[in-house]
């Protein structure tokens, strides 16, 4: 029985980092005029409630999203991101009419409380267009019951409560042949990052233009550090590689510093974005002295 809730850590630095790239590829791949497919291997819940037990827990959005929340002049990719999340409350409360929703939507200077955090089927379902479509792999029985509600009846969403490590090669290539994948495991088992290893080496033999995120946590754990330079191996033509550290180990030398999000076939205008956009995220995400980005790149 998988333990992982990501309710637990919505919102956190983690998720801002992995949603704000993800939307950025989205919104790169909705700017060409042809329809494509995101792929989500572990799609969770598809939304949470910050002020639900689990997310209260830690409440580690106060670390993440949070901190951007409701605030103004941020950089331009950055205020997107956040928009989306603030969108998502909008849409999300069951007691507005559609009119209001849209009243409120278009209302820039009206932002509503951040109860809510949307997982990345939700960012997604903002930017794909109506001829794009989705494929949301979850396993954990009560998350993918929440991730159908969440997408109950929508065109173009198929949802599947199946291993998405050994689901996504019956995935590609979709027609057309243009898609994004998102592989975002928990890593609660360290078997996930084998997992995560072959089930890209598998999906990138049959579809090798197809763009592909990988996250990764930043943790003290040799196979951690080795994924990266194991996802390189797999890249048919340029990657790009991001980290975000966030704060210091515990005590004893351990714990989740930050994350890395390791992508196959970027935008190549990603880099520069993620140059431009990163030293703000680090200076309003930073934990301690020593909160830093990176990011190499082996372009196409
Ligand atoms: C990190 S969370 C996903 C978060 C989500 N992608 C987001 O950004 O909002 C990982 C999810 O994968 C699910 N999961 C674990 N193993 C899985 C597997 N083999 N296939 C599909 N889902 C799995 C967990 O139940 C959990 O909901």
């Amino acid at each position: 029985m998988l333990a992982y809730r990501h309710a637990f850590h919505a919102g956190n630095h983690a998720d801002v980092l992995k949603h704000l790239v993800l939307a950025r590829v989205l919104r790169y791949m909705a700017a060409k005029d042809k329809p494509f497919r995101y792929i989500d291997t572990h799609a969770g819940a598809g939304g949470y409630q910050l002020k639900g037990a689990q997310a209260l827990k830690n409440a580690e959005h106060r670390d993440g999203i949070s901190r951007l929340y409701g605030r103004a002049r941020l950089p331009e990719m950055l205020a997107d991101y956040v928009n989306l999340v603030r969108e998502f409350n909008i849409a999300s409360d069951a007691s507005l009419d559609a009119e209001t929703q849209a009243a409120q939507r278009a209302d820039k200077g009206y932002t509503p409380p951040l109860s809510l955090y949307p997982g990345s089927p939700s960012i997604a379902r903002a930017l794909l267009r109506p001829g794009d479509s989705m494929r949301l792999f979850e396993l954990h029985p009560a998350d993918v019951r929440t991730l159908a509600a969440h997408f109950d009846g929508q065109r173009g969403v198929q949802i599947l409560h199946e291993d998405g490590f050994a689901g996504l090669k019956g995935q590609v290539p979709p027609q057309p042949r243009r898609a994004v994948v998102l592989i975002d495991p928990s890593y609660e088992l360290v078997s996930d990052y084998g997992k995560t290893v072959a089930s890209l080496r598998e999906a990138v033999g049959r579809f090798a233009e197809g763009v592909y995120m990988v996250w990764y946590p930043i943790v003290r754990r040799v196979e951690a550090v080795q994924l990266p330079k194991r996802l390189a191996g797999l890249a048919p033509k340029g990657w790009l590689h991001v980290r975000l550290t966030v704060k210091d180990v515990d005590p004893q030398g351990f714990g989740l510093t930050g994350s890395g999000l390791f992508i196959l076939n970027p935008p190549w205008t990603l880099h520069q974005e993620l140059a431009a956009v990163l030293p703000t995220v680090v200076e309003l995400l930073a934990q301690f002295e020593g909160a830093q980005f990176e990011i190499e790149e082996q372009p196409a």
